[in-house]
């Protein structure tokens, strides 16, 4: 879910619209604004998107002051009651929430037996809640206080108090907040980017922490009240860099994004003399380990299980992957010495956060790889590296993951060169020509157009093979192609295929295997010719080099352990033609949010 709020000089519509549209990204199934002004508090809410909510705010309405939500539905389905900002009874309070109250429940049966509640959200306990303790406190910012000190859980909170027109009342624990600073005015986001055409000066706010938000000042606080001293920092995002320009879709400008990626990162972790630049400590935490865990989730881990291999194969240290959301309530036995490293493109998914939490807990060193260097993951982990992808929007990941496996090669290599060991693999080089397939590669788009109406026009399901690092890929081209398309896709090793699935494999069911590992080639092959014979619609991607006549698709060749870089690009655009020729909604995909900052 995301958050905006305003108070300042001017009409607050404009600020709270725009800014959601920019956090849509983090759900978009309903969506509110509440501004206030000398009517009081004016609520506008829509079950949709926030192009619906722009189409029903009443623009006569001029308030300087207001909050905004939109919603990626938890607690409740997506409708225009269950939509944020939600209120007290009396309407005095007004309030937006992302996160998740654990104690909701609890809280309901001891304070609140005889609050007539309009909405199922966990967020309404809250404001209800607030209500109450102003009746006992008959102070605002004491019962707002009281309250955030009753909730357990996650939350960012912005809420306006219709008596108080000079106040926003902002609170967070374990959820995204910041609070941009202004001349005259200032903004409260659950992103920066949703503010940064008023403002690249943000504040950050740290867990269990108040904010008082003043047209002219801002004022952080503890629980307990006791105030506390921050110092703006600046935000380094280009606006530019979040506006789709001529592409129809922003999935589709990241995809062609991806050749630049890689040039980017060589550049970032390359030193004047060409060697790689690593930050010492990090180095010196990847030597100490005996072990590395891995910990993330959806394309994020994709990537993770590709880095596995990069990692015992040239650095030689032990590697597990994990789902961030198993591993934080089933954790594996660990080695001695573990070094954890998260991958996530936001830095701000709840399930690995939940496990970062618990392992610096236990006194183990982590390692965030993330896309947005000041996000929870990589502020909260002891080292960081970036990912230099640039602000991805779509929802569903592409450059992101080529980036993060980019980086893992890279941390692989020089891992491998503290450790003394001798590789035959110069990253750079080989990431160079990574960048100038993926240039071919974008260049195909036509020919994989076709090749989308040719195999996926009318199915209802499709599989995706691949034996060793094309398993890996294959659950990532199967993942972005349910993701967008909403075609049932799975990805399998393609030996595992006739222990069960291949069931399922009927008259003209689309299997796309991937051929780019020579060892495999002619087993994976054996895979497709058993589909095959039962029927399959069977499409193979292979590496120049390995190619037999038939193939559908061929891959520019690049260095055998970065086969993913490249393979994943085509399962990349069929998922998007797939996607466009079914008329989905191709950046915004139904019920997913692209953070998901709820465990
Ligand atoms: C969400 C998105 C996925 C993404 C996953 C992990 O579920 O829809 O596309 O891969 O979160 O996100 P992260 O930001 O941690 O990489």
């Amino acid at each position: 879910c995301g958050i905006v709020g305003y108070i300042g000089q001017n009409d607050s519509k404009d600020v709270l619209l725009n800014g959601l549209e920019k956090l849509e990204y983090r759900g978009y199934d309903s969506a509110g604004i509440a501004v206030l002004n000398n009517n009081g508090v004016q609520l506008t809410k829509v079950k949709g998107r926030i192009a619906t909510l722009r189409e029903k705010v009443d623009q006569t309405v001029y308030a300087t002051m207001g909050i905004g939500h939109t919603r990626w539905a938890t607690h409740g389905i997506p409708s225009e009651d269950n939509a944020h900002p939600h209120q007290s009874t009396s309407g005095r309070f007004t309030l937006v929430h992302n996160g998740v109250i654990e104690n909701y429940i609890d809280l309901k049966k001891e304070y609140l037996q005889d609050v007539n509640f309009v909405s199922e959200t966990d967020t309404e306990v809250i404001v209800q809640l607030l209500e109450k303790l102003y009746e006992q406190y008959n102070d605002t910012a004491e019962a707002f206080r009281q309250a955030m000190n009753l909730l357990k859980g996650s939350y960012a909170i912005a809420m306006i108090d219709a008596e108080d027109s000079d106040t926003l009342y902002v609170a967070k624990n374990k959820s995204p907040l910041l609070v941009g600073l202004g001349d005259g005015f200032n903004v409260v986001a659950s992103d920066a980017m949703a503010t940064l055409r008023e403002t690249d000066q943000y504040l950050e706010i740290y867990d269990q922490e108040i904010v008082l938000v003043n047209r002219n000042f801002v004022e952080v606080q503890k629980l307990n009240g006791k105030v506390v001293d921050r110092k703006p920092y600046t935000a380094q995002i280009d606006a530019g860099d979040i506006e789709k320009g001529t592409y129809p879709h922003f999935m589709l400008k990241e995809i062609d994004e991806q050749p630049i990626v890689m040039r980017k990162i060589i550049k970032e972790y390359q030193d004047e003399h060409n060697e790689l630049k690593l930050d010492a400590n990090i180095r010196q935490a990847m030597k100490a380990a005996d072990r590395i865990y891995i910990i993330a989730a959806g394309t994020s881990y994709h990537a993770g299980l590709v880095g596995k291999e990069f990692m015992e194969k040239l650095a030689k240290i032990p590697v597990e992957v994990h789902v961030a959301s198993e591993f934080s309530y089933n954790m594996p036995l660990l080695s001695e010495r573990p070094l954890f490293v998260f991958i996530s493109q936001s830095g701000e998914t709840a399930d690995s956060r939940s496990v970062l939490v618990k392992i610096k807990e236990m006194g183990h060193p982590a390692l965030t790889i993330t896309n947005v260097p000041g996000s929870t993951l990589s502020r909260e982990a002891d080292y960081t590296l970036h990912l230099y992808a640039g602000p991805e929007i779509a929802v569903a990941s592409t450059k992101a993951y080529t980036a993060q496996i980019a980086v893992l090669a890279i941390l692989a290599v020089d891992t491998a060169k503290v450790k003394g060991l001798e590789l035959d693999f110069d990253p750079m080089q080989e990431l160079g020509i990574v960048a100038n397939a993926m240039d071919v590669l974008t260049g195909q788009k036509e020919e994989l157009e076709q090749l989308t109406r040719d195999y996926l026009a009318t199915t209802r399901n499709a599989f995706f093979i691949g034996r060793s690092a094309d398993y890996n890929v294959a659950l990532e081209g199967a993942l972005k192609l349910k993701e967008i398309s909403y075609i049932q896709a799975e990805g399998f090793a393609g030996g595992e295929l006739k222990h069960g699935t291949i069931a399922l494999i009927e008259e003209g069911t689309p299997v796309i295997a991937l051929a780019t590992q020579a060892n495999v080639n002619y087993s994976i092959r054996g895979n497709v010719q058993e589909v095959v014979a039962r029927g399959a619609n069977a499409m193979i991607i292979s590496m120049k080099g390995l190619e037999q006549d038939d193939d559908a698709f061929v891959l520019p060749p690049v260095h055998e352990l970065l086969t993913p870089l490249v393979s994943v690009v085509p399962l990349q655009l069929l998922a998007y033609y797939a996607a466009l020729h079914r008329g989905c909604d191709v950046d915004k995909p139904r019920n997913l949010a692209k953070s998901v900052t709820v465990e």
